[in-house]
């Protein structure tokens, strides 16, 4: 019944969500949710379902989100972190631990939750994250984030660093010393039709970017320039068909090489990658 309530408001995996919401209120996990006797059956399951059916986001009613192998709270006013990031930052895990770097310096341009920066610090120890955020409110998430993965995985007490501000300005003192540079920018074309669970929940700064969405990567390409070192590396997730246009962004007579598309899960074009060589 609630799954059919939800299928009849539009949401994409009635069933999912109809379950992960009864599972997070009855503290159990999804596959013993057949454990939970009807006399311990909670009724407010009814107000979260009405919730979802008026497309709030499941992460807002759970306050969770799940990010590689990070729990996060989320919740009004910060971005929830998705799956296709998720394949951006293990691409930079990957990298930073192939680095022969002894503590790799990284800068999440754009961090909101903290998800990038915070599974950089669990997956890379050794690594040191700056991770820029301008939003007040999505900041607040951020540090409750910081400390939060702290208590859970000590290693990263101290290795995230959170800057306030905008990243066009932030970050000067470490110009020319960044071994990696990842942002996740707003993308989205102003004008842009987007589902309700997006445009009513998600905070407006971390969506959209002037009229062909590729404002805040033109600015993450010039920081980039000045934060990395020679042979420093990017990467910067983008909308599905924004991979050519981006690839151009990192050009070779601007500096870049290697410069490289990649896909998501879903074989999209998701993000860009490229290694800096020099001023152009
Ligand atoms: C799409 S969200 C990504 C958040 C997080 N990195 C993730 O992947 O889930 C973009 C974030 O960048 C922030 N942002 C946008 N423009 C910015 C700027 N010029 N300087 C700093 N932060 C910015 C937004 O407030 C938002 O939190």
């Amino acid at each position: 019944m609630a799954a059919s309530r939800l299928a009849e408001a539009g949401v994409e995996s009635p069933r999912t969500d109809a379950e992960l919401i009864a599972a997070h209120l009855h503290g159990v996990p999804r596959s013993q949710l057949h454990l939970v006797a009807d006399a311990d059956f909670d009724p407010r399951y009814w107000d979260d379902i009405a919730r979802r059916a008026a497309r709030e986001p499941l992460q807002h009613i759970t306050g969770l989100a799940y990010f590689r192998y990070l729990e996060l709270e989320v919740g009004p006013g910060v971005f929830v972190p998705r799956m296709e990031t998720e394949v951006m930052t293990g691409w930079a895990v990957e990298q930073l631990a192939e680095m022969d770097v002894a503590e790799p310096v990284v800068a999440d341009l754009g961090t909101g939750s903290g998800a990038i920066a915070l599974a950089i610090a669990q997956e890379v120890p050794r690594a040191r994250v700056h991770a820029v955020e301008a939003d007040p409110l999505a900041r607040q998430w951020t540090e409750r984030n910081i400390a939060r993965v702290a208590a859970a995985a000590p290693h990263t007490a101290g290795r995230v660093t959170l800057h306030a501000g905008d990243f066009a300005a932030e970050l000067t003192e470490l110009d020319g010393t960044v071994d990696l540079v990842v942002s996740n920018p707003p993308y989205i074309p102003v004008g842009s039709w987007v589902p309700p669970e997006v445009g009513e929940y998600d905070p407006a700064t971390a969506l959209w970017s002037g009229s062909d969405g590729l404002g805040a990567i033109r600015v993450v390409e010039e920081r980039a320039q000045r934060l990395l070192r020679p042979g420093g590396l990017v990467a910067v997730e983008h909308a599905a068909q924004q991979g050519p246009s981006v690839y151009w962004i990192f050009a070779e007579e601007r500096g870049w090489r290697q410069t490289r598309n990649h896909t998501d899960l879903a074989g999209r074009d998701r993000f860009v990658t490229a290694s800096w060589h020099m001023a152009g």
